[in-house]
């Protein structure tokens, strides 16, 4: 019969020896498993005589239980040193650096539009905005570009299809447009349900996204206009200049800047004028508020009484002016950028260099956030 003593110590030695759980699993096959050495030894159990059994029987199943104690404190022990092993693996020092966090911030554009909303909103200037599609009515006609004239070419259009009815819209060229919208009171071509425009007096900007198809440092496809109209009774070119000099003055911060109106033409305006502002252009940069150099910066007028009638106002009762100006070409001056095309280029680095942060202290201009 099995030398049940010599059984103890080789398995109690194997056991020991188990180096991970895998191999102790195999031993306890070995030996408790279905033909395992002590199952066999339990199964000699039944042929046995009486004595012998009563004999033999304790040591089989002590030398059963011996085992299994054996294996499970074994097993604990093995789990004890894996879980010690993982934990000493996995540390986290906490002592290092957390990664950088990665912020947005609020693009230059929206910024620089934010401010010059504020300027404009302390000065009693409403908000009002148009669609990026427009008709060509909207954008030339209605504005007294006549139809087929070279003037529309002055404005590098991207046309859309032609639609059901024969009508190509476009990309809108300027916010102009929304001038119309805004003052039209009798435009038979709008189906009734756009809303027709509101009664003067009139005093609004139009921020919004304009489209030409030009790529160059100071020109990209897609830009970004404002747009002024201010309609009532009376008004003048004073106004006018009064209210552009101040916006000038307050966008850019600063009481020295000077500006300069020039004759200029607009179809929708009569008479018409560019502003210059002053400016220094002996470095590389342009800075405005010094110097003795000039830089056109908007077009303005008197709103030209064609358009007043085409929307269904009577020119001698009611007058007005507009103004409209690039909103990314007066942000990257404030803000000395170099090149226009990068305000679109969506470079992360670009923007986390040039973004403001959307948390920021009053704008010193108008005392608004
Ligand atoms: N719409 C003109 C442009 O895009 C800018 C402009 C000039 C707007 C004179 C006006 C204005 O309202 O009166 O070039």
């Amino acid at each position: 019969m099995t030398d049940l003593s010599k059984l103890d110590s080789d398995l109690s030695a194997a056991i020991a020896a188990a180096g991970d759980a895998a191999s102790l699993e195999a031993i306890r096959v070995s030996a408790l498993g279905k033909s395992g050495s002590i199952s066999d030894l339990l199964k000699s159990l039944g042929g046995m005589s009486p004595d012998e059994r009563r004999e033999v029987g304790p040591r089989i199943n002590g030398l059963r239980d011996r085992v299994q104690g054996l294996i499970s404190a074994r097993k604990a022990e093995l789990d004890a040193a894996e879980l010690e092993a993982r934990l000493t693996a996995e540390r986290v020092d906490l002592s290092l650096p957390p990664p950088p966090r990665r912020r947005g911030s609020v693009h230059p554009t929206m910024q620089v539009m934010d401010e010059m909303i504020a300027v404009f909103a302390e000065m009693g200037f409403a908000l009002a905005e148009g669609p990026d599609i427009e008709t060509d009515f909207n954008n030339f006609t209605a504005l007294n570009f006549p139809p087929k004239h070279p003037a529309r070419e002055m404005h590098d259009t991207f046309w859309l299809p032609e639609d059901e009815r024969g009508e190509r819209k476009l990309l809108r060229t300027h916010t102009s447009p929304v001038q119309v919208r805004v003052m039209n009171r009798i435009n038979e071509k709008l189906p009734s349900w756009i809303a027709q425009g509101q009664e003067p007096p009139i005093r609004i900007v139009v921020p919004g996204r304009t489209y030409r198809s030009d790529s160059d440092a100071t020109h990209t496809p897609m830009f970004h206009q404002m747009e002024g109209l201010v309609i009532d009774k009376g008004i003048h070119m004073g106004h006018l200049k009064w209210t552009l000099d101040t916006f000038i003055a307050r966008f850019f911060e600063t009481p020295e800047v000077t500006t300069r109106f020039r004759p200029h033409h607009f179809p929708f305006t009569e008479p018409s004028a560019e502003m210059d502002v002053g400016c220094d252009r002996s470095g590389n940069e342009v800075k405005i508020g010094q110097g003795s150099d000039w830089l056109e910066i908007l077009g303005c007028g008197m709103v030209h009484p064609n358009i007043l009638r085409t929307c269904g106002l009577d020119p001698d009762v009611w007058q007005g002016f507009a103004f409209g100006f690039g909103v990314d070409r007066l942000g990257i001056l404030k803000y000395g950028m170099p090149d226009l095309r990068d305000m679109f280029a969506s470079d992360s680095r670009w923007l986390s260099h040039y973004g403001f942060s959307a948390f920021q202290a009053p704008n010193p201009a108008t005392g608004l956030s």
